[in-house]
């Protein structure tokens, strides 16, 4: 059996495999939507007790939470969004 493809079926089947692994590719980098999604009482209690016990919201002032959270934040390698999303819940449970 003989293939009798163009060059420029070739090309077209070939930028169609680039688009798609761009696409797989930019998807896979984007945080999936199940971790982006975590509210603030998770990501407070999977952070913030690897290093030291689980501070308990009650034991700051809201605005001592601010400052704490902006430490913690590079401790921890939390993003802006998480940072913000802990803080928030520390302070609005006491
Ligand atoms: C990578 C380790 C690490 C992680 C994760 C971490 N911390 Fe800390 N934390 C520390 C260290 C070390 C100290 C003590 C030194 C300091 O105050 O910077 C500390 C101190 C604190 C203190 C002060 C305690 C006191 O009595 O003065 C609070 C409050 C605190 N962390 C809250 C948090 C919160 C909230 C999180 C989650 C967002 C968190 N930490 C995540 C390492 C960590």
């Amino acid at each position: 059996m003989r293939y009798n493809i163009s060059a420029q079926k070739l090309w077209l089947i070939f930028i169609l495999l680039v688009g798609i692994a761009c696409l797989l590719l930019i998807n896979g980098c984007a945080p999936s939507k199940a971790i982006a999604d975590k509210p603030g009482v998770l990501l407070w209690s999977e952070n913030c007790q690897r290093c030291h016990n689980t501070p308990s919201p009650t034991t700051f002032s809201p605005e001592i939470w601010e400052t704490i959270g902006m430490h913690m934040q590079t401790r921890a390698l939390l993003t802006e969004k998480e940072r913000e999303k802990i803080v928030e819940f520390l302070k609005s449970s006491r």
